[in-house]
This record gives C-alpha cells, structure tokens and sequence, in this order.
C-alpha cells in the first residue's frame, strides 16, 4: 500500500471517530466534571447503544445483550461488565475505552466520543438503575 493510501485511511478513521451523534452533553458541560444530570438507561444510554450499533451484535443472538438493563447486568463471557458505582472499573467502559486486555475495542469500527462514555459512566455511578 502506498503512504497516501494509509494516511487516507488513517483520515477516515479519524474523521469517523469524531462523527458527533448528537449526544451533546447539557450546555456544553466539559466531559470530566460530576454529570449534574440523572441520567436515564432509557431515554440517555440505549440511543447510544443503537447510535453506534451495539444492540446489532449484543442484542437477543446469544453473549453479552446490552438491550435492557437487567440482561446488562447479568450476561457476556465476563459477566457482569459492569460494577455498580465504579465506573472506571466495569469492563463496559474498559472496552470502549480499548484498556479491557482481551478482544477489540468497541465499538469495533473505532472510537466512540467521549461524552457517550462520560453520559455511561454516569449512569454506572449512579447506581446503573433500570430507569
Ligand atoms: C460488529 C459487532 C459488534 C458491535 C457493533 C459491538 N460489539 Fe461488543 N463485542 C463484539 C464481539 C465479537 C465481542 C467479543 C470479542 C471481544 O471481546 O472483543 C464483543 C465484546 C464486548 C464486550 C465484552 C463482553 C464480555 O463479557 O466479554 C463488551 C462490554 C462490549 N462488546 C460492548 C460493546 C459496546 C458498548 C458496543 C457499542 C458501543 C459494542 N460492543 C459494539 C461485537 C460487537
């Protein structure tokens, strides 16, 4: 492959780990600050999910279903993938995060943004409710 062909593809990558799915954080609240909000499994976490395809591999076709919350909690090879109130510790955001130590990082077409991991490791702290 020549070297334009790699920065090309190395560009898209880029350009596709950036795409903004429209899950802006309040007020252009920078990412790292305690989130003010409740945040909601059902109106905050699950469009992400299907934003980025998730639900498509991890849904009813066996392994890790990230499509309701008590499936969440209690299947996947590494069951549970997420430790309520730590965050940084779940495998959930370990693999989005690309530092979980097996397989790829996930979503496996590349990098989702930082405020979807910030709105789900919100969710996780404050109790990874079924709200
Ligand atoms: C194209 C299919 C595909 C998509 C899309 C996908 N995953 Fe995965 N995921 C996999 C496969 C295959 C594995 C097992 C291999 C591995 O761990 O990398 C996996 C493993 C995982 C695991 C570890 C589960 C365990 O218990 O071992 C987590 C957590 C996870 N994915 C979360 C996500 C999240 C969150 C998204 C969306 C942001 C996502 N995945 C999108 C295919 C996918």
């Amino acid at each position: 492959m020549t070297k334009l062909s790699y920065i090309f593809i190395a560009k898209f990558f880029f350009l596709y780990g950036c795409i903004d799915l429209g899950d802006n954080p309040p007020e252009g609240l920078p990412p790292n600050i305690p989130y003010p909000t409740t945040v909601s499994f059902q109106k905050d976490i699950l469009p992400i999910f299907n934003n980025y395809r998730c639900i498509t591999c991890h849904g009813d076709n066996g392994g890790l279903n990230l499509s309701n919350v008590n499936k969440l909690k209690t299947t996947g090879d590494h069951k549970p993938v997420v430790i309520v109130g730590d965050a940084e510790g779940s495998i959930l955001i370990k693999k989005m995060r690309g530092t979980a130590g097996f397989g790829t990082i996930m979503p496996p077409e590349g990098m989702i943004s930082e405020i979807s991991i910030t709105k789900i490791s919100a969710w996780i702290n404050q109790g990874a409710k079924d709200n």
